[in-house]
């Protein structure tokens, strides 16, 4: 089994900002499942507590450091190495917490963070490099001789696009970062690592086009096979409804109606509702533009007229929170909101309490909450983007086989009309359990995905030991 080094810049339970955060940690967990020794490896942001812990310096370049490994056991991860730099230590991972803006020093903290990452792959020798996102796409710049490498594209919205003058800290083949008048360190990666794997196969296809390779698309279709699409997984330990306490009874695929009713009283009970015989939506979302809010908000003039309420958690930029609270102002008998926090338990509730999930994103490269949903026997009402396409069947074109509702049309009007339809399925009884229970009997794990990942290590690590 090859030996794979993971740097990643979130890391579930304890560095948590969005998916990357329960990606990582769910496959990370299912690879040593499978036998793989995965170091995986994550800017110390401070407050992390380490058993067993060690510590010793890294040999990085004057302007990234002094830099220390700090390894040990963390709870609900187990093996951990944390990368301690200045600057790295803050009260959130990416932005400023007042002003919600990007830290201005981010280019630093992550360039130093990737050179440190460098450092500790010279030392270690891992067989094979595993990089997440523009976070950790700078290391194998600052590799003389990089072992085979993967990177993950969660996002190609993100780049860490920065100061041209960064390419002069970038020792090897600095070329490969340059981007017009700027520093692009994603690029870098999709230039340099020989296998790239973008998280579902429909986001592998759409980012060769124009309209949805953010600048990139020729870079990408330039590496040919080397791009390959495996979708995500959800972590079945955490999103498992016969086994999940925040519910007050656990059901399973055969029979969940009194679980499901049961989760929706106490969900309903939380915002003053009472039960009724329409149907109760739901969202849990980080409110970013990426997630389509506007399209959700537009939907208020016709929640009576469904009629059916809607219940949100979320919270991210303060613009879109404000759509939200004043969606709820609007229509405070037909919508109820959470957007001052995450909240855990909520975010189960409403996966098993409430009847159609609502997923509008304008883009979306895997999507973690529309499996989630199906797992809980809720099916998703999403936009016909990324991996919302590969997870979810409409059931509508494919009634024999469909589990939830997908857009004709990625606006408004395509929106609410996917909306009008899942309503119309929920109405009939039988259409609406075989919808929920095709969805529920799906494998959502992180097993298949693990799998293909363990296929494509042993893959890079045998093209390397023909080459010695
Ligand atoms: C990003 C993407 C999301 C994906 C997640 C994990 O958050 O926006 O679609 O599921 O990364 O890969």
């Amino acid at each position: 089994m090859p030996n794979v080094l993971f740097a990643t810049a979130e890391l579930a339970p304890v560095a948590r900002v969005g998916g990357l955060a329960e990606a990582s940690a769910g496959l990370v967990k299912a690879l040593r499942a499978k036998g793989t020794k995965v170091t995986v490896v994550l800017p110390d942001y401070g407050g992390i507590v380490l058993d067993g812990e060690t510590s010793w310096p890294l040999d990085v370049p004057s302007w990234a450091g002094p830099a220390r490994v700090r390894q040990g056991v963390a709870p609900g991860i187990g093996e951990l190495v944390l990368i301690d730099r200045p600057g790295m230590a803050r009260p959130h991972p990416y932005v400023e917490p007042g002003s919600g803006q990007g830290w201005p020093d981010n280019d630093h903290r992550f360039l130093g963070f990737s050179a440190a990452v460098a450092a500790l792959v010279v030392e270690t020798k891992p067989d094979v490099l595993h990089l997440n996102d523009w976070h950790t796409a700078a290391t194998i710049g600052f590799l003389a001789t990089p072992p085979p490498t993967v990177l993950t594209i969660h996002t190609l919205g993100y780049q860490g696009l920065c100061q041209k003058d960064w390419l002069q800290r970038i020792p090897f083949e600095s070329w490969r970062y340059a981007w017009y008048e700027s520093c692009n360190p994603l690029l870098g990666a999709i230039r340099s690592a020989d296998k790239i794997i973008a998280v579902s196969p429909n986001y592998a296809k759409e980012i060769l086009s124009e309209s949805n390779g953010q600048g990139l698309h020729e870079e990408l279709e330039r590496r040919g096979s080397a791009l390959v699409g495996i979708r995500n997984g959800i972590d079945t330990e955490i999103w498992d409804p016969t086994r999940d306490h925040c519910l007050p009874e656990p059901y399973d695929h055969s029979n969940f109606e009194t679980g499901r009713d049961r989760a929706q009283v106490e969900l309903l009970g939380r915002f003053g509702w009472k039960s009724s015989n329409n149907p109760i939506m739901g969202v849990v979302s980080r409110l970013v533009d990426q997630k389509g809010i506007d399209l959700l908000t537009g939907l208020g003039p016709y929640l009576a007229h469904l009629p059916a309420r809607l219940v949100i958690l979320g919270s991210g930029q303060s613009d879109l929170t404000q759509l939200v609270e004043d969606l709820v102002v609007s229509y405070p008998h037909h919508v109820a909101a959470v957007t001052d926090r995450y909240d855990e338990e909520l975010a189960h509730q409403i996966f098993a309490g409430t009847d159609l999930f609502l997923m509008p994103s304008r883009f979306e490269p895997c999507g973690l909450a529309q499996m989630q949903a199906m797992a809980y026997g809720t099916p998703p009402v999403a936009t016909s983007v990324g991996g919302l396409v590969d997870t979810i069947v409409d059931a509508d074109d494919h009634r024999a086989t469909g589990t939830g509702f997908l857009t004709k049309t990625l606006d408004l009007a395509g929106f609410v009309d996917a909306v009008h339809r899942a309503v119309r399925a929920y109405r009939v009884t039988s259409r609406r359990r075989g919808i929920q229970r095709r969805g529920m009997q799906i494998d959502w794990s992180w097993d298949e995905p693990a799998h293909e990942h363990v296929e494509i290590y042993r893959q890079l690590g045998q093209a390397e030991s023909s080459k010695r």
